[in-house]
């Protein structure tokens, strides 16, 4: 009988392996036939090793290699022999050695595969999700799966070592409020009642310090009903954690201990703590959002003051109606040419804006279509705000402040990938502070919040519950790293009295706050610790770090931006006699 138990991984073998006798188990990468001699790369997880079928040493294996194909399963057993002068392969972690193939056996026969298993291979996302097994046999996958293992792992270390306990909460529950739609199942048993999927744990931890657990930490799935991103997903991962007795300081203080290890452990690079902070509407000021990059510059001016009493019709005519005039410096941006230059107010476009002035700062003059309509000293306090020098390009978007804003930080994001100024290999942290806690929605005509309805405004804020509420700050933060939000958290509001009071404001009246968060409401009278936490996003960490492009390539089995998994297309319909269980009936249409 063949002993198939393999003595290594196809990643093990090293010259000092040379004479030993073994046994390797794995798929067929590669195979080459080179007149009568067969090569064959074989691959598991750990990586390749080349395995020689040669007909004079073994006939019979060598005509069983005749037929093997690509992602065919052997099992071979043989001698470890070095390559030979010349022949090593110094890319390969086992390129100094081969296999001389004494026997083999056909483990399983595998058909051809839809795409090439390799790396390398270009292939379109839906094939791939389709067939994601097969995906995640690619090393990119792996490599990407296995850092997410090594980074969940440190974190349960690194929490565990503060003393933080793992508690798992449900899955299935009520609706708590973090913004999006809900994923709802229905109940069997109560017919027309539904469970919601978590958005977040947010108030099952919060509950854990009522009942006295305070330093609670989960890897914990969330489930959103949203539109999907690049970043989002509708259900993704959170390091959760809450603690009591705590002020904002200490959280961010735990968080930034837990990313100055990962930064170490996983990249090898020391990141300096503290992180910078900057408040709310500083970022939205200086850079149109309040998940900067801050890689780079390329700040927003707010130059409407200047342009009052300007020629320029656009500019004008958008400050009489209310809006402003925001302006970006772009170093070394003046040898753009007119081609970019119509391409980036193209790309304002989609984001509304109705066009991109722009300014180029030559050593003699400052060029622009449009200059001549400017006054010199227009341009001279347009060098004052922006800073802008010999070589620079500066861009205006002349609009409602929204549309402005949002327009120059879209730009000011694809200048970032475009002209280099974002470091791939640079990781940038920072803590955004000072949210405000509610905004008023004018399409709903009603007040919303920022983060969650459990975040609590400045104590001495509290009064403008009554009278202000826009001008309520949270004591809510949120950790940025390139440009993207990491994690959110916030110090929660544990009286009772404050809860309803803002439940109130946000049009959730005295019977519905009873109604969806009486187990909250009660808790909080029952001697609630003032506590407070934040949750971090693993998927778009792990993807950062790892310099990828989509979460979906951090996530083993990942929905497509449609919201359905590929390979075993849900969601799908299902049997009448389940839908008559759960007392449903489908309205089509
Ligand atoms: P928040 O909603 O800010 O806070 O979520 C925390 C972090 O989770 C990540 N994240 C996502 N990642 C992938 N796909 C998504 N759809 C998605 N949505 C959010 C982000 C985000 O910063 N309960 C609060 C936390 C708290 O207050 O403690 C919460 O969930 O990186
Ligand atoms: P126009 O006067 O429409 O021919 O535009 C002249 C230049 O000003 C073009 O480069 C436009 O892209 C730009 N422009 C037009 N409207 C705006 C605006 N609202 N904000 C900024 N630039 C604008």
């Amino acid at each position: 009988m063949f002993p198939h138990r393999r003595t290594h991984d196809c990643g093990a073998l090293r010259r000092e392996h040379i004479g030993a006798n073994v046994v390797l188990n794995g798929w067929v990468h590669s195979r080459r036939d080179h007149g009568g001699v067969i090569f064959v790369d074989l691959r598991d997880r750990w990586g390749l090793t080349q395995v020689v079928f040669n007909p004079a040493h073994d006939a019979k294996a060598h005509r069983l290699a005749e037929a093997l194909r690509p992602e065919d399963i052997v099992a071979v057993r043989g001698a470890v022999r070095h390559r030979g002068q010349g022949l090593e392969n110094p890319k390969l972690a086992t390129g100094a050695v081969e296999v001389m193939v004494e026997s083999a056996e056909l483990l399983t026969k595998g058909r051809t595969p839809p795409f090439e298993i390799d790396e390398s291979a270009n292939v379109g996302e839906d094939l791939r999700l389709k067939y994601r097994y097969l995906d995640r046999r690619r090393p990119n996958l792996q490599r990407a799966l296995i850092f997410r293992h090594k980074l969940n792992i440190l974190a349960r270390n690194y929490f565990d070592s503060l003393g933080f306990v793992e508690i798992e909460t449900p899955i299935l529950t009520k609706s708590t409020p973090e913004g999006a739609r809900d994923y709802l199942v229905p109940s069997r048993i109560h017919p027309g009642c539904f469970f919601a999927l978590p958005q977040s744990p947010q108030l099952f931890k919060q509950l854990s310090q009522v009942a006295g657990f305070d330093r609670y930490f989960q890897i914990a799935r969330c489930f959103r009903d949203e539109d999907l991103r690049a970043d989002r997903q509708p259900e993704f991962t959170q390091w959760d954690v809450e603690m009591s007795f705590i002020t904002q300081d200490e959280i961010i203080e735990v968080i930034e201990g837990l990313m100055k290890r990962i930064m170490k452990e996983m990249k090898g690079i020391d990141v300096p703590t503290p992180f910078p902070r900057m408040t709310y509407h500083e970022a939205m000021d200086r850079f149109g959002h309040d998940a900067p990059d801050l890689r780079f510059s390329c700040e927003h001016r707010d130059l409407t003051a200047v342009f009052a009493n300007t020629g320029f019709s656009a500019f004008k005519s958008a400050i009489d109606a209310g809006g402003v005039v925001r302006a970006m410096r772009v170093e070394k941006g003046e040898p753009l040419s007119r081609k970019e230059l119509d391409e980036f107010t193209a790309y304002v476009g989609q984001f509304g804006a109705k066009g991109l002035a722009w300014l180029k700062f030559r050593p003699t003059e400052v060029f622009s279509p449009i200059a001549k309509f400017f006054k010199a000293e227009e341009i001279e306090a347009v060098r004052a705000a922006t800073g802008a020098e010999v070589g620079d390009l500066v861009v205006f978007v002349a609009d409602q402040k929204e549309t402005a804003r949002v327009a120059l930080h879209e730009l000011r994001k694809l200048l970032g990938k475009k002209l280099g100024l974002a470091k791939p290999d640079a990781f940038n942290f920072s803590w955004i502070v000072d949210f405000p806690c509610f905004f008023f929605n004018k399409e709903e005509n009603r007040w919303e919040t920022y983060h969650h309805p459990f975040t609590s405004p400045r104590v001495s804020d509290f009064p403008l519950l009554d009278t202000a509420p826009e001008k309520i700050t949270a004591q809510a933060y949120d950790l940025v790293l390139n440009g993207s939000e990491i994690g959110g958290g916030s110090i929660r509001i544990h009286n009772q009295g404050i809860q309803s009071k803002v439940f109130e404001l946000l049009g959730i009246g005295p019977d519905a706050a009873k109604q969806k968060f009486g187990f909250l409401l009660d808790a909080l009278q029952f001697g609630a610790p003032p506590h407070g936490g934040i949750a971090l996003g693993v998927d778009r960490i792990c993807m950062l770090l790892q310099g990828l492009d989509s979460i979906r390539d951090v996530i083993a089995f990942p929905k497509t931006a449609r919201a359905q998994d590929l390979m075993c297309d849900a969601p799908n319909t299902v049997e009448e006699r389940q839908l008559k269980e759960l007392s449903i009936r489908v309205v089509s249409g």
